[in-house]
């Protein structure tokens, strides 16, 4: 019995010497570590070199989170392969191999590549005003993580900048603007995979003071429509648009929309004067839009009943409000002609001398302007 199990130990013994497992570990990946670029697919395999065969083969994430949709194992699970490497599917991977002799492990990691990319904000060209300050920031990926710098080109070469700001991203201050800032800048990524710039160009501003102008300086509308007037404004900063009716409030029924002004449902007392007022730290600017609201003629007499003798003069009065010009005619109700000693004059007025019996009947006043018509009546009775 005792014999037996010192033979035993001997043996367990002699198979550590012989494989030397101090120096060849009994478990090994290949490739040990692998860098590939986003969209790849990369292969580990994971060998056991001890033992009788089979072994069971297990893989591992080393941060212990599952191994994810796209990375798959062979059948007998030495294969591990990960296709369309994304960043999650960096770190390490731990091949497990469970043997007669015990569980022994190895290890491969899996890094990604990927050349930088640059973005700055605000881009392009930029207008800043003197004296004013402006803040631009660059934010940089890649793998490995890059080295990021903000540079100033001038004609004599670039000119490294100090800047503010995380390994991701750097932020850089030109305060007090002046023409010594104006030119090119650009943002600078680089690492192993390549390198990576983006231009910023500042302009100097002078400023300048509003000019408002407007599209069309008279409107005219109808009564009840609607009305759009439109005001531009240049200068720098950017003027700020308002509207305002002179010597009035603005209509009750009015939007305004950036240098848009809407007047809707119209009446005759928003006719006027609109001044659209664009203003910025240099000064204001105004433009002028002049209304005129029309509406149809709205007639009327000033006597609907009129009792009169024969041998007696008649005057019958049509007034009338609305746009002018209006024009006024006088004519009779059913037919019947006018007296031949009537006359009628421009402001509606219509007389006849001397009234006949003849004379009896309805008159009716026709008002009328370039938007419409309107009617009114007078009945008049002659007695013989
Ligand atoms: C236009 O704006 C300026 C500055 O705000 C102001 O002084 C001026 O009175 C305004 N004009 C009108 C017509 O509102």
């Amino acid at each position: 019995m005792m014999k037996m199990q010192s033979a035993a130990l001997i043996l367990i013994l002699s198979g550590l010497v012989c494989t030397g497992w101090a120096q060849t570990p009994p478990v090994s990946i290949r490739p040990r570590s692998a860098a590939v670029k986003p969209g790849e697919t990369v292969s580990f395999l994971c060998r056991v070199t001890v033992g009788a065969q089979p072994v069971k083969l297990e893989w591992r994430r080393v941060n212990n989170q599952p191994l994810g949709d796209n990375v798959k194992l062979g059948p007998d699970g030495a294969l591990l392969t990960i296709a369309n490497v994304a960043l999650s599917n960096q770190g390490g991977y731990r091949c497990i191999g469970t043997t007669p002799q015990g569980k022994f492990t190895a290890t491969a990691t899996l890094s990604l590549r990927q050349p930088p990319q640059v973005r700055v904000s605000p881009g392009g060209q930029l207008r800043v005003l003197v004296g004013e300050s402006v803040t631009l920031d660059c934010s940089v990926s890649g793998k490995p993580r890059p080295s990021i710098s903000w540079i100033r080109k001038g004609t004599g070469g670039e000119t490294q900048l100090a800047h503010t700001g995380s390994e991701t991203s750097a932020r850089l201050q030109v305060t007090m603007m002046s023409s010594e800032d104006a030119g090119t800048y650009l943002c600078r990524a680089q690492n192993r995979e390549g390198l990576v710039e983006e231009e910023v160009e500042l302009l100097m501003d002078v400023g300048g003071s509003p000019l408002a102008s407007v599209l069309e300086t008279d409107l005219t509308a109808v009564e009840g429509q609607s009305v759009t007037m439109h005001c531009q404004a240049t200068g720098s900063p950017a003027p700020v648009i308002s509207w305002s009716k002179l010597r009035a409030p603005l209509p009750w029924q009015h939007s305004v929309n950036g240098g848009t002004l809407m007047l809707n449902n119209l009446g005759r007392q928003d006719s006027g004067q609109y001044i659209c007022n664009a203003t910025n730290a240099q000064g204001f600017s105004e433009a002028y839009v002049q209304l005129e609201v029309d509406s149809p003629p709205y007639a009327t007499t000033l006597s609907e009943e009129v009792e009169a003798r024969a041998g007696d003069s008649l005057r019958l009065q049509c007034l009338a409000h609305g746009s002018h010009p209006i024009r006024f005619r006088w004519t009779r109700v059913g037919g019947a002609s006018m007296s031949p000693g009537a006359e009628s004059t421009k402001d509606g007025l219509l007389r006849i001398a001397q009234l006949r019996p003849t004379d009896s009947g309805t008159y009716k006043c026709t008002a009328t302007n370039h938007v419409g018509s309107s009617e009114a009546t007078s009945r008049v009775t002659v007695r013989g």
